[in-house]
This record gives C-alpha cells, structure tokens and sequence, in this order.
C-alpha cells in the first residue's frame, strides 16, 4: 500500500503532536506544516526534515501530493479550512471542537459526504487505551446498567480567547460519553449552569447535567481555575463501578464490585425495602500506556485507505455540538432544562 500524503495546519500548541504522531505513523506521509506564521512551523519541524513548512493554505491544498490534511488552529477557523479542504478534494482530520456552531458543523458533514471524503473528529480520549477498555467493560455488560456517570475536568487551564471553558474542555467529556454510553442509550435533555469569577468575558467553569434515554444522568463538572488537576471520571453500573483516575497512571481504572441494591421482600413493597450494600472486590486492569495521537492517526489513515466511517466521525462532532448549544441555551435561561429533540 502506499502511503497517504499530509499536511497538518496549525503549529500551535497541538499542532506538534499532530505532526509528530504523523511522522510515527507508516500509512501517512508527512509532507508540510502550515501556520501563518511560517517560522513557527519552521522551529517545529527542525532542520532535519523534508517536510515543508508554509504560510500558504493554498499552497497546500494544491499539492496533489497531498491527499488529506489535519487541522490543529482555534475553533474559528475550522469551518472555512476544512470546507476548502474538503472542496479541494482532501480527507480531513480537525480538532474538536468541529465548529463554534451546530449548523455549521451540519453543512461540513453534509459536504463530506457529498464528496465522498473522510471527516474524521480528533476526540483524542477515545483512542486511549482506558476509554477502550471502559467501552467494552459497559457493552459487554460487566458493569450492568449505566446508572450514572459523574466527571470532573478541572486545573489551572489556558484562558482561551475564543471559546469558553465549556467548548474549550467538555468536548472531551461528551465526546467519550459518545463513545462509551450502550447502543440506544442517549441524552435527550441538558442543564447547565456557569460562571466566570474573574471578569474573563466568558465562562470559566460550569456545571451540566445531562438526562439520558435510559433514565441515568451524567454530570459533568469542567474549569479553568481549579489550582490542582483532577480527571476523574465515576461511571456507575448496577453491577460493577468504573472510577478513571486519569492523573494516577499506576491505577488509572479501578473496577469495584461494590455499591448499594435494593431488595423489596414482598407483600407491602415500600415498608419492606431492604437496602443491601455489596462490598466486593476491586480489580485494577492492566491497561497499555500508549499515546493517544496515534491511535487517530491509523484510524484516519485507515478510514482512508478502506473508504469507510472513521469511529469518530463528523457526526460524532455533531452530536457533541448540539450538547453543548444546548447547554448555552440553558446557560442563558438560568440552568432551565432543554429537550434535545433528537438533534444529539
Ligand atoms: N485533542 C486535544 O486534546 C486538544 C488539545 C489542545 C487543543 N486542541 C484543539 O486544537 C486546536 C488548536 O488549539 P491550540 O491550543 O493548538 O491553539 P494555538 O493558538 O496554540 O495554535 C493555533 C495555531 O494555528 C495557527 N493558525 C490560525 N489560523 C490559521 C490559518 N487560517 N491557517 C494556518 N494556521 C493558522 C496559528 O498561527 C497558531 O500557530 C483547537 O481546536 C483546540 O480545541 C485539542
């Protein structure tokens, strides 16, 4: 097989781990680092290299040896690069979040489509090997019926400029309840409340609840300001509980044979409710410390090379984007709660 030509656009803070998964992945071929600033793309590749930096998008979507592009630049300007690229005929592989807007996220699926291309969402936590394995800890049916999921996203981030903490952290969140949640199993309404402490001009931590088709809810807690780290994620099942420390690496996944049943005796059910605490063991699985970036790179080289869906595809990002408008729109009407209607 060939390999693929790329480009990736975006030197910026992501944009190099882009380009050095790129380098590390044999099904791709790295061809030019593209930034506005030519000399940061320049002082990313090194001297030793025959990739090309550029200043020019145009440059590089006119290289027919450039087959697909990868896009690393702020969130405002993912729509119109990747709408070119696609127009020019190029797969695409772009940063969450897809765009600042449902709809236009909705007219970039739509233009993949139509063109045949691949649009492929880089939700980087679903290609970790801990997301992997809780995926098939929840449909095997090990951990029984999700009966809540709870996840915290919070340290002293970047104040970005352009999107608030919700679109800047909780498209990691929703993008690996996306992935993880049971077949069917979807949200159908959003609550969300924030608040922005430091005068920033956008929120910078927030809160949102999120109620599922099968009467779970998961929660999910993300911000800026937080002086300590904490990735924690609590995904709850009739049988088992999933606790994902992502900051522990010697015991990322913990999976507990532990809660709470409730066992009714019989004739008047309320009164005679027993409550039973299950105290069982706990098993840490040993899981593959492997990056992340480059498990989407493969995926996207080879959705590419088999001509089919990527596992997180454009409407993966879609569905992300109508969580979160959803949860501006409860933001601005006080936390009121709002139906999804089908949209996610
Ligand atoms: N998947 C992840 O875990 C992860 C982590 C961090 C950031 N991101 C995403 O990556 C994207 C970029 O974030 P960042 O923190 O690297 O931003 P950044 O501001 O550090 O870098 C962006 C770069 O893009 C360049 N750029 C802007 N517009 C351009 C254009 N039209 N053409 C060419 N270059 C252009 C800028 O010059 C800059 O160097 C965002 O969508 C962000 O959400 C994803």
């Amino acid at each position: 097989m060939t390999s693929i030509g790329l480009a990736v656009i975006g030197a910026g803070y992501w944009g190099p781990n882009l380009v050095r998964n790129a380098m590390a992945t044999p099904e791709l071929r790295l061809e030019w680092l593209c930034d506005l600033d030519e000399e940061r793309a320049r002082a990313v590749l090194g001297r030793y290299t025959t990739v090309r930096p550029t200043s020019s998008v145009e440059e590089v979507l006119n290289d027919p040896a450039v087959q697909a592009v990868a896009i690393a630049t702020p969130a405002r300007t993912h729509f119109d690069l990747v709408r070119a690229a696609l127009d020019a005929g190029k797969h695409v592989l772009v940063e969450k979040p897809l765009t600042p807007t449902y709809e236009e996220g909705a007219k970039l699926v739509a233009l993949a489509e139509e063109r045949g291309r691949v649009l492929m969402l880089d939700h980087t936590f679903c290609y970790t090997p801990v997301v992997r394995r809780i995926r098939e800890l929840i449909a095997s049916g090990e951990l029984g019926e999700v009966q809540f999921v709870d996840s915290v996203r919070i340290n002293l981030g970047l104040v970005q400029p352009d999107v608030d903490v919700l679109w800047d952290l909780a498209p990691h969140d929703l993008s690996i309840l996306d992935f993880v949640l049971p077949q069917g199993v979807t949200p159908i309404a959003v609550a969300a409340h924030s608040s922005d402490p430091i005068g920033a001009g956008r929120p910078c931590l927030a809160y949102l609840t999120l109620w599922l088709s099968s009467g779970a809810i998961a929660h999910v807690h993300v911000n800026w300001l937080s002086p300590t780290k904490i990735r924690t994620t609590v995904i709850g099942g009739s049988r088992r509980t999933i606790v994902w420390d992502d900051v522990n690496p010697a015991q990322r996944l913990s999976v507990y044979d532990r809660g709470v049943d409730l066992t009714s005796a019989g004739e008047d059910e309320r009164r005679a409710a027993l409550i039973s605490y299950r105290t069982g063991d706990v098993v840490v699985p040993a899981l593959p410390e492997r990056e992340a970036l480059r498990g989407v790179m493969s995926e996207f080289a080879a959705a590419i090379a088999e001509g089919r869906s990527p596992l997180t595809d454009g409407r993966s990002g879609l569905r992300v984007l109508a969580l979160l408008e959803a949860a501006g729109r409860s933001i601005q009407n006080d936390g009121k709660r709002i139906d999804l209607g089908g949209t996610a």
